[in-house]
């Protein structure tokens, strides 16, 4: 949510900059503006809209300069115009300043800076944060510690990087609740909101943690706590390659994503296999050691949490609630040492993900979370890590993070029930089998050109459709819910997606000749209860797609539309199944012409709550 690029060193900034923001505009993209030190000025420019808006005009703009901010925005406080848009600046125009989060006492501190004569000229609560350190810097012996001062007096989440005359040499960063890495080059040096931003020049990183605050130079960077204290920090380096942070060909980032899932699926697999050969698996956490399992997550991670559940209740027998990150936050949830939280989060930064996990904590529980995100706050505060091995996901529409984090829930499970004698070591063998077997499977339907023909054909068929209905049973009902909110998110078509079963309870009343109605239909135990939910949408003249085995043959003649998928064990059927209903969504969303990546009013890294 917002992302915010900066750059000192030898190339020009602007172009560093744009290059960044660009890779960031996922996190936000109301509006986008940078700031930059041009012949002891502060240059800025910013505009409303995308990045590209600026990207243009500042191609005309002959500026060079070695250090400057950047921001592309989501907007909280103020609409998204050119005025509230980043960096904002002080009275003097002598500092920049970049945000992300939220300064939860900006009132206050909106007034009282008032009555010391400052003049505000948007209504961010951003806007505050530079004049505070513009009225510190007029008691402070130097720039830095008005900008602790100032830091201090912050409630709320930030993520802020600054720029000034005062110190023309250096980028202040802070941080707390929102995420800011430094990339570290040489003779040059980054900070961003998130990795991809600067991968094309390094990988080596310095995860900032809550309260602190670094000084970046073009050959060195410092870090401090708000007390001023230097901080050693350990420099990590990311994984992850620049051509995994482009689209390399594809139209669009989704679509990439959504090819990428059988080499994300293996990857998480062999990533997480060293329990099978006998090595340690998940330090800090004994598989014993409790008697209950909640998952908390958001969005898409919340629909793998629903699958775990049963993977977790089925195979390892542990009793396992799953809650919105949002709700479990506020309703008194029964937590104790003998819980295991587990967090999933494709980014490690959701705001209500982490304030979630904290309560946990708080009240005993152990963590672990599911995460892709290497360094992310999620990976950093939990007890241990099984990281999903996706690469970086960059369309707003999660796929490939949804695909690899069931993978990753499943073999966990596995490892659970080995563990704790859940299962026989045989039967354990056995699935991981199939799953190691899933990659191609997926590939399999991937490489199928008929078949995504297919899909795209019935995209074409209902693309102009106001309402659909998604329906699936037991291990694929929440690939139902998962289906519905791909196609949501990105073609702004209403969805639903129901248990087939509780149709006859409500949403049964929706139906007719115009509405679409995707069923999940493979094989596993409920499937003869599904074709008879079928059979009550047909009777009403619904217009059914089905997801379905090419064995299986009564859904044959009741869908007017088939889609068939590879045959897997049930419980791995969602990680084949979701692929169709991602690219169904896909190609409505680009028949229809929308921004398929970077849908409205969507952010990727949702930081505030
Ligand atoms: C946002 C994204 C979703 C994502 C959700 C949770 O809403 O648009 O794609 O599923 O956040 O994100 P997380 O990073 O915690 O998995």
């Amino acid at each position: 949510m917002c992302g915010i690029v900066g750059y000192i060193g030898k190339d020009n900034a602007k172009d560093v900059i744009i290059d960044g923001l660009k890779r960031l505009e996922y996190r936000g993209y109301d509006s986008a503006g940078i700031a930059l030190i041009v012949d002891s000025e502060i240059f800025t420019y910013k505009k409303q809209g995308k990045i590209r808006n600026i990207e243009i005009e500042l191609r005309k703009v002959p500026v060079y300069s070695n250090i400057g901010i950047g921001h592309t925005r989501w907007a909280t406080h103020g609409k998204p115009d050119d005025i509230n848009a980043h960096p904002h600046l002080d009275c003097t125009k002598k500092i920049a300043l970049v945000h992300n989060g939220i300064v939860e006492n900006y009132a206050e501190l909106r007034r009282e800076l008032q009555t010391k004569g400052h003049t505000f000229l948007s209504q961010t609560d951003t806007e505050v944060i530079v004049h505070l350190i513009e009225e510190e810097l007029k008691t402070s012996p130097d720039f830095f510690t008005a900008f602790l001062s100032a830091v201090k007096r912050l409630q709320g989440s930030y993520a802020i990087a600054v720029i000034t005359l005062h110190q023309p040499d250096t980028i202040f960063v802070a941080r707390k609740d929102s995420p800011l890495v430094i990339g570290l080059g040489e003779g040059e040096n980054f900070v961003a909101s998130d990795v991809p931003a600067f991968l094309s020049y390094t990988n080596r990183v310095i995860f900032l943690d809550d309260f602190e605050v670094a000084t970046v130079n073009s050959n060195s960077v410092s870090v401090f706590n708000t007390d001023g204290e230097r901080v050693e920090k350990k420099v990590v380096t990311v994984p992850w390659s620049l051509s995994q942070a482009e689209k390399a060909g594809y139209k669009h980032f989704m679509l990439k994503e959504i090819n990428e899932q059988p080499r994300a699926v293996a990857d998480t697999i062999s990533g997480n296999l060293s329990w099978f050969r006998g090595e340690s698996y998940l330090e800090g956490i004994d598989p014993n050691s409790f008697s209950r399992i909640q998952i908390v997550a958001c969005g898409t991670s919340y629909h793998a949490g629903l699958i775990a559940k049963f993977y977790l209740e089925n195979f390892a027998k542990v009793p396992t609630e799953v809650d919105y990150a949002s709700e479990y936050r506020y309703r008194e949830p029964i937590v104790d040492e003998n819980t295991l939280v587990i967090s999933i989060t494709q980014s490690g930064e959701t705001a209500d993900t982490l304030a979630a996990m904290r309560l946990a904590r708080e009240k005993g529980a152990k963590l672990l979370t599911i995460c892709n995100v290497i360094g992310s706050t999620a990976t950093r505060e939990a007890d241990t890590v099984i990281y999903t091995y996706a690469g970086p996901e960059i369309s707003v529409a999660s796929t490939k993070a949804f695909t690899t984090q069931l993978t990753a829930l499943f073999l966990f499970t596995l490892y659970l029930s080995r563990e704790r004698r859940a299962l026989a070591s045989d039967e354990v063998d056995s699935y991981l089998k199939e799953l190691l077997e899933l990659p191609s499977k997926i590939e399999a339907f991937l490489n199928l050109e008929r078949e995504k023909e297919v899909v795209k054909k019935i995209a074409l068929e209902f693309y102009r459709a106001k309402d659909a209905l998604y329906l699936g049973r037991h291990v694929n009902y929440p690939i139902a819910l998962e289906g519905a909110l791909k196609l949501k998110e990105i073609s702004y078509i209403h969805a639903e997606g129901y248990p087939a079963g509780e149709m006859k309870h409500g949403p049964i009343a929706l139906i007719d000749e115009n509405i679409p109605v995707v069923v999940v239909a493979t094989r596993g135990k409920v499937l003869d209860k599904i074709v008879s939910n079928v059979e009550e949408v047909k009777a009403r003249k619904g217009r059914v797609i089905a997801v379905t085995n090419p064995s299986v043959k009564k859904i044959g003649e009741l869908a007017e539309f088939l889609i068939e998928v590879p045959e897997v064990n049930e419980y791995l059927s969602p990680i084949v199944n979701v692929v169709p209903l991602q690219l169904f969504a896909y190609y409505i969303a680009d028949f229809l012409g929308y921004d398929v990546d970077q849908p409205r009013n969507l952010a990727k890294s949702v930081t505030v709550e």
